[in-house]
């Protein structure tokens, strides 16, 4: 059963997607090739390939190889030739900043090595967040790690390969994550839009079995994000929140957590007019329609504000005294305050019942999940900042 936002009515409806419904590893297209990556066989090369990929030619018509790890050992190519891992793959990549028409489709990138403490993940589905967009527009090219980038954070997929440090993961298990610790702080050239990716084992947590690939892979960062706002705050039972922006994918989210998890007495939000029903139907009591009325000249006010549209000027007028709102975007003004997400398996784990229990549903725009073949579609989807709930890649490929 997939849990879905459909597009003609705005609301949580339920189908059987015969395609991506099996949360089996054994219904993965895995096609694995024999041939294994070259690896650096000089120490001088090796010395000079301080980035781990190397860097886009200045030819745009030649194609761009992004390089696997530099610290790459013989040995390790070995297992991951025993394990059936090929040394290439297919991925997204972009050599420099700019708009969508900047990502290329690369056949032969190389498959990321696995770190001690990392695994490598077969992707089963992808999903896109605003902040690869803003990435690949070079908004944070000052923290970024180097380019050419394989975009990407939110994954689900299977554990092909474990790294020597690995404690609980191994081959086969069926997770998802956020690949990146921290957001904007050098997250990885190795994302998530490629059949595989190498991320840190705390980073990741079993998929919860009810729900499958696509749905997955849309809640890390989303979920992440709703849940770190909402404990920043110190939200509580018996608390009343507004939420700004809560048809998208962080808000939707917000709503069920305050609602289901924490135990809101009130929640509120706000969307366009279509999609006032699809907040109700996420447990918010009070829809608001941004179009038709300011959130911040009604009577009502409330404990928390939580800012997903890059409000607070507004907000900070829509809270009680002695209340308080979090923003994740825009200028702050107090006693609002801003966070950047951590991603943690932990709190993937902490939620997991909630889901498993259908008390937190994940929601998949309903014009998704787009093929591999259409990511740069997705990226101007997302980019229309109109989705609702998330914009999912799927199959890979
Ligand atoms: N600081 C962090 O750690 C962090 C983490 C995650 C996200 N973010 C940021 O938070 C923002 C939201 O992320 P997201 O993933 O939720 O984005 P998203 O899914 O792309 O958000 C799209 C949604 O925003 C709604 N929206 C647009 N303008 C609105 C308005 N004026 N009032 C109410 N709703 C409005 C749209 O609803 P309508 O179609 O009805 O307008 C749409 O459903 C982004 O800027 C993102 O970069 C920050």
């Amino acid at each position: 059963m997939e849990t879905i936002l459909t597009s003609t009515t705005c609301q949580l409806t339920a189908f059987h997607s015969p395609s991506s419904s099996s949360s089996s590893s054994s219904s993965l297209p895995l096609k694995f090739s024999s041939s294994i990556a070259p690896t650096l066989r000089d120490t001088r090369k090796k010395a000079v390939a301080a980035s781990p990929v190397r860097r886009r030619p200045a030819n745009p018509a030649v194609p761009l190889r992004v390089r696997a790890n530099s610290q790459a050992a013989p040995a390790s190519a070995e297992a991951a030739k025993a394990a059936g891992v090929p040394g290439e793959m297919k991925a997204w990549v972009y050599g420099e900043y700019g708009g969508v028409d900047v990502l290329k489709f690369d056949p032969k990138v190389s498959v990321p090595e696995v770190k001690e403490d990392q695994v490598l993940i077969k992707v089963a589905a992808a999903a896109l967040n605003p902040v690869d967009a803003k990435r690949r527009q070079g908004k944070f090219k000052a923290t970024d790690s180097p380019l050419p980038t394989v975009p990407g954070y939110d994954i689900a997929g299977v554990v092909v390969k474990v790294g020597s440090q690995v404690k609980e993961l191994k081959e086969g298990d069926e997770v998802y994550g956020d690949i990146n610790e921290k957001a904007l702080e050098g997250p990885k050239q190795f994302g998530s839009l490629a059949e595989y990716t190498a991320v840190e084992e705390k980073l990741l947590a079993l998929k919860p079995k009810n729900i499958n690939f696509v749905q997955a892979a849309g809640l890390p960062l989303a979920i992440s994000t709703a849940y770190e706002g909402l404990e920043r705050t110190g939200f509580s039972a018996g608390k009343s929140i507004l939420v700004l922006g809560g048809s998208g994918g962080v808000g939707s989210l917000v709503i069920q957590l305050a609602k289901h998890v924490f135990g809101a007495s009130r929640v509120a939000a706000t969307s366009s007019t279509g999609k006032l029903e699809f907040l109700k139907s996420l447990g918010a009591d009070l829809a608001i329609d941004y179009t038709k009325e300011n959130f911040e000249d009604l009577p009502e006010k409330f404990d928390v504000v939580y800012d997903a549209v890059g409000q607070c000027d507004r907000a900070v007028k829509a809270i009680k005294e002695g209340g308080i709102v979090v923003a994740l975007t825009g200028a702050v003004v107090p006693p609002g305050f801003r966070f950047v997400v951590t991603s943690k398996g932990e709190v993937l784990k902490k939620l997991n019942p909630y889901i498993e229990s259908g008390k937190v549903k994940p929601i998949v725009d309903p014009k998704g999940p787009f093929p591999f073949s259409q990511v740069a579609e997705a990226f101007s989807y997302i980019e229309t900042n109109r989705a609702s709930g998330k914009v999912v890649i799927h199959p890979i490929p």
